[in-house]
């Protein structure tokens, strides 16, 4: 039976806190547990990638930041965003999203133009001043590293973009309603080496302003964009800590195995 008490898991001062978990627990179908006690601290305007093997928990996790587990699973335990707890059933789920967004594996940009992608949920807010609209089209476009090659374009289909732009897409559409968090689950799996490199570059520029959360399977990924790493096994957070330790000196022998792709 492997030992799966994790080997080390850091904190943070509280005033540097954007998020935190205290041994968060699922269980879907109201039974079967795939995550146990994960209590994991994210730094203000960081990047913290979650690694680990396929099924070890990393979408489990990182859905239940903003209640996307609602429907499938029983969530126990605490998260809290900044002094709001997560898990109460009385938060507006709508705004939850609206402070911690996300991005999947697969873009999926709304069959509507570029532009309408992005004011959709703003427009759907009661925001109709066209100005203020252009404004936030153009900003969002920008901080996404999108705007000069869709700028001549803006009313033209969202899915005409290439793969890595719809994605890049999908991330100015969830910065437009001024999220502090945003989680991204395997961002870059589906693109080509080109397009992954500007979606790097990218989140590196968004990390002054943003608390970013990410899944990825990619080693070099997340050592390249990365400050702190989370290892997941089998449910468990085996080992939380900087990016650069948990590469260089893991402590912990199932995620030395893992780093050095012994296994997943
Ligand atoms: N909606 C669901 N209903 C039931 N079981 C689920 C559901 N989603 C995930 N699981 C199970 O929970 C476990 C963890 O899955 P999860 O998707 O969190 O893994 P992961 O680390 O994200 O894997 P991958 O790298 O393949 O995306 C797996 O055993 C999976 O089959
Ligand atoms: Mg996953």
């Amino acid at each position: 039976m492997q030992d799966l008490k994790p080997s080390y898991i850091k904190t943070f001062a509280k005033d540097d806190l954007e998020l935190s978990t205290k041994d968060l627990r699922v269980l879907y179908g109201g039974k079967v547990q795939k995550l146990f006690d994960a209590s994991l601290q994210f730094k203000e305007h960081t990047i913290t990638a979650l690694i680990g093997a396929s099924g070890s928990g990393k979408s489990t996790f990182l859905r239940s930041l903003n209640r996307m587990n609602d429907r499938v699973a029983k969530i126990n335990g605490e998260i809290w965003f900044h002094g709001l707890d997560v898990n109460q059933p009385n938060i507006n789920v709508y705004e939850l999203r609206k402070n911690i967004g996300m991005v999947f594996q697969r873009p999926n940009p709304f069959p509507k133009s570029i532009r309408e992608n992005i004011v959709y949920a703003l427009k759907a807010d009661g925001q109709n001043d066209k100005n203020e609209l252009d404004r936030i089209v153009e900003e969002s476009l920008r901080a996404a590293a999108l705007w000069d090659e869709v700028k001549d374009k803006l009313d033209k289909s969202a899915l005409a973009l290439s793969g890595g732009q719809q994605q890049r897409l999908c991330i100015a559409r969830a910065l437009a309603v001024k999220p502090e968090v945003l989680l991204l689950d395997e961002p870059a799996s589906a693109l080509d080496p080109v397009s992954t490199s500007k979606l790097e570059d990218t989140l590196k520029q968004l990390r002054s302003r943003y608390t970013m959360i990410m899944v990825t399977h990619n080693m070099q990924q997340a050592s390249r964009i990365s400050d702190y790493t989370a290892f997941f096994h089998l449910g468990h957070v085996i080992e939380y800590n900087s990016t650069a330790e948990i590469f260089t000196n893991p402590k912990g022998k199932i995620t030395e195995d893992y780093i050095q792709g012994s296994f997943g």
